[in-house]
């Protein structure tokens, strides 16, 4: 069994927060175990709770053209989100309840070891950059022990938002060169933002 079947097992039986009453299916992930490219998204709604499959929905299909600007296909790709399971009505995930979950995407990231971190949306991006804020970092990667992490907004925002449609294209334009460019990105000191492109 591969490393992440394993933790896609582990996942499947998680009862560690209230979530796991709720659920339909868990939401663990997908995508090739070397993947270069991970997309991080929030949580399962309702369609990739059916599915057990992640951005399956309105976001999902954004999420498909976006790729296919930079000529990728999902399968390329790894796309996973911070919580596993749905919260009921699609409610905020509590404090627990990310706390509790935040194990599995770090047991995935070990695993996969990709090049570029892509969060998209408020939960990941609180993950990996606590206390900053979308508006200011979006589309400026920043590198921190060998992996990029490259701050977008969440897809469905540019769906509800129609100026945020641009802004998240043309973030999306930039991968393909931070992909490229990444062994000669220099690991950031302390806070500051690399502004190489
Ligand atoms: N939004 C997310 O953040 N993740 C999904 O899987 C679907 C929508």
């Amino acid at each position: 069994m591969s490393a992440l079947t394993e933790v896609y097992r582990q996942i499947a039986s998680c009862q560690d927060c209230e979530l796991a009453k709720h659920r339909n299916k868990v939401v663990p992930g997908e995508g090739p175990e070397n993947a270069d490219l991970l997309f991080i998204g929030e949580a399962p709604g309702w369609n990739e709770d059916q599915q057990g499959r992640p951005f399956v929905g309105a976001a999902g299909g954004f999420l498909d053209q976006l790729l296919a600007s930079i000529g990728l296909r999902r399968e390329q790709v790894y796309i996973a989100n911070v919580i596993k399971c749905r919260p009921p009505q699609n409610r905020d995930p509590l404090p627990d309840e990310i706390q509790a979950c935040s194990k599995w995407l770090d047991h995935q990231v070990e695993i996969i070891q990709p090049r570029v971190i892509v969060t998209l949306g408020r939960y990941s991006l609180a993950k990996y950059f606590p206390g900053e804020s979308i508006g200011k970092i979006h589309g400026k990667p920043r590198k921190q022990n060998d992996i990029i992490y490259y701050p977008m907004y969440h897809p469905a925002a540019a769906l509800h938002q129609g100026s945020l449609r641009k802004i998240i294209q043309e973030d999306m334009l930039r991968i393909p060169q931070i992909l490229t460019q990444w062994e000669r990105i220099p690991e950031e000191v302390g806070v500051r933002q690399l502004e190489l492109f």
